[in-house]
């Protein structure tokens, strides 16, 4: 019997082994039949989808590939007809456990390809990078042949064969290659590929895109996914309610893998110990999505499931808190008097937190610590818990919850700090002062920015720059301060206000005189 005369259920899936050798499996569905039957078998194995119809979700999506792979041919052999550039290549996304690969798999079938399945990232996290890269090398040559020797590819009186690249954007930064590799392997294509990633705005990512179809992937709508999960509870006798079900969709991101993975886990702990809310997942998700969670009014979760979303990172969450929560419209007030309340109620609440923190951090008060971060994040989100509205007005920006900008101007504060030190420790070297650094930040160094730049200014007419930019330069070089210095001097003391002296160095001074003043430095500098 030709396999292309089995029923779909039990054709062969060929595919690359995951100990990425290159070498060829081929796992029949007797066998995956024999793994089910065995009492250890996963749920996600055991109702993995066979055919399109019982994918959950992401419909329109699925016919947007099963187009492309019908006029596959067509545009490969240049006869496409239709107007719309077609690509050799699809890129399907989406989060992790929605059914990408399934569906991939699943469409291939049914317009009678044999699958050949790479996993791109298989050979990342290898201990030793050099076998890791040969390795690599080996599967991607692998993959060449197999996409371009047209024995295999374009015989008539075999089967078609199509190509799935899973998870290509976990190819690792070791291997740079990867996605230009891919790219060739693109071009040169005689059969279908597939590519799967979870993000197609990775970095990495960028130039594959412009050579791919796209089809981005969603996570199924909830009561859909309720139905599902349930339906499978009761066909396995595990007792859980909807709403309990809806909890670990929650916990889970709409993950159905995952939710699964977890549900089977739920089982046994039932059979051991009796249900047990504590066995659903800790949530991880970005801070992005749980400070969503926490400000979004309907988000009536337990107090456990909060702490969860809030304690998954709780000093970069009370940070989050603190920077969105005068943008919120909470959604009880019913007028501007009761949003104030509401506002002044939640920065009550983080200024506890800011207070208990103290005693944690400094006196190692750590029983305090559950309190503390209760204070700082859960209770102050839900006082003011709404919608998220713009304050800004600027045309354009997106209404999004903001990072923390504090993190950022730490940063900028610590950078600041070393250039002073730095300015200081050659100032005080030239001329021996008693004055600390902020002295001279907030004293001294304003009065050389603002002496020096009118000095250059007004010799910068009438052909007379030399005259103001030598007493510059000797006072510079008195003073044991370089070409570094003289921009660190400028940038620290910038202040805002109108006026010439308000102004960056760069726009006040023309580029003759900055050309002559960086030429005298040079020539005269000891250092
Ligand atoms: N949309 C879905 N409908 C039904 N089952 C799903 C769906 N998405 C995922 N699953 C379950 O999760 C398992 C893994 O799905 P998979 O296609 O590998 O996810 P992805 O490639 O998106 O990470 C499948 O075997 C199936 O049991
Ligand atoms: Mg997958």
């Amino acid at each position: 019997m030709r396999v292309e005369d089995l029923p779909e259920a039990k054709r062969p899936r060929v595919q690359t082994d995951n100990d990425c050798t290159g070498n060829l499996a081929i796992d029949t569905d007797d066998a995956k039949q024999e793994k089910i039957s065995s009492p250890q078998v996963l749920l996600v194995d055991k109702y993995r989808p066979t055919k399109l119809s019982q994918v959950i979700g992401n419909a329109a999506k699925v016919t947007v590939i099963k187009e492309w792979l019908s006029n596959w041919r067509a545009l490969a052999e240049g006869k496409q007809q239709s107007s719309k550039r077609r690509a050799k290549a699809i890129l399907i996304s989406g989060p992790p456990g929605v059914g990408k690969t399934t569906v991939a798999r699943l469409v291939c079938y049914e317009f009678g390809y044999n699958l050949f399945e790479v996993n791109a990232s298989d050979a990342r996290n290898k201990t030793n990078s050099l076998v890791a890269e040969g390795l690599k090398n080996s599967l991607m040559n692998l993959v060449k042949e197999m996409v371009t020797n047209s024995a295999i590819t374009v015989s008539e009186t075999r089967k078609k064969m199509a190509l799935i690249m899973d998870e290509v954007d976990g190819m690792s930064s070791g291997d740079r290659g990867g996605v230009s590799e891919l790219i060739g392997i693109i071009k040169a294509t005689k059969i279908p590929i597939i590519c799967i990633c979870n993000d197609k705005y990775a970095p990495k990512l960028k130039s594959l895109l412009t050579h791919c179809e796209e089809c981005a992937f969603q996570r199924p709508m909830r009561p859909q996914l309720v139905k599902y999960i349930t339906e499978i509870a009761c066909k396995e006798s595990i007792q859980i309610t909807p709403e309990q079900v809806s909890e670990l969709l929650e916990t889970c991101e709409k993950d159905v893998r995952l939710t699964l993975n977890q549900l089977q886990l739920l089982a046994m702990k039932i059979k051991s110990h009796g249900l047990s809310s504590r066995t659903i997942k800790d949530t991880k998700g970005s801070p992005f999505i749980n400070v969503e969670r926490l400000f979004d009014h309907g988000n009536t979760s337990t107090l456990l499931v909060k702490e969860r979303q809030a304690f998954a990172d709780v000093d970069l969450m009370t940070l989050f808190i603190q920077e969105n929560y005068l943008n919120m419209r909470p959604a009880i007030a019913a007028n501007d008097h009761d949003r104030m309340r509401l506002i002044a109620a939640a920065a009550c609440r983080i200024s506890e937190a800011d207070v208990m923190s103290k005693a944690v951090y400094v006196e190692q008060k750590w029983a305090m610590f559950p309190m503390a971060a209760t204070l700082g994040t859960i209770l102050p989100a839900a006082a003011v818990s709404g919608k998220r509205e713009q304050l800004s007005a600027i045309p354009g920006d997106r209404n999004f919850h903001r990072f923390p900008a504090l993190l950022g101007k730490s940063s900028t504060r610590t950078k600041v700090n070393r250039l002073c030190q730095e300015l200081t420790c050659h100032y005080t070297c030239g001329k021996p002062c008693a004055a600390s650094g902020k002295q001279l930040r907030l004293e001294c160094f304003p009065l050389i920015r603002a002496r020096s730049l009118r000095e250059m200014m007004f010799t910068g007419k009438g052909g007379r720059e030399q005259e103001g930019v030598e007493s510059v330069v000797s006072f510079m070089i008195e003073y044991n301060l370089n070409r570094e210095d003289w921009d660190t001097l400028h940038d620290l003391t910038l202040l805002h206000g109108k006026g010439p002296m308000f102004q960056s160095v760069a726009s006040v001074l023309c580029s003759k005189v900055k050309s002559t003043f960086t030429r005298t430095l040079n020539r005269s500098a000891r250092f």
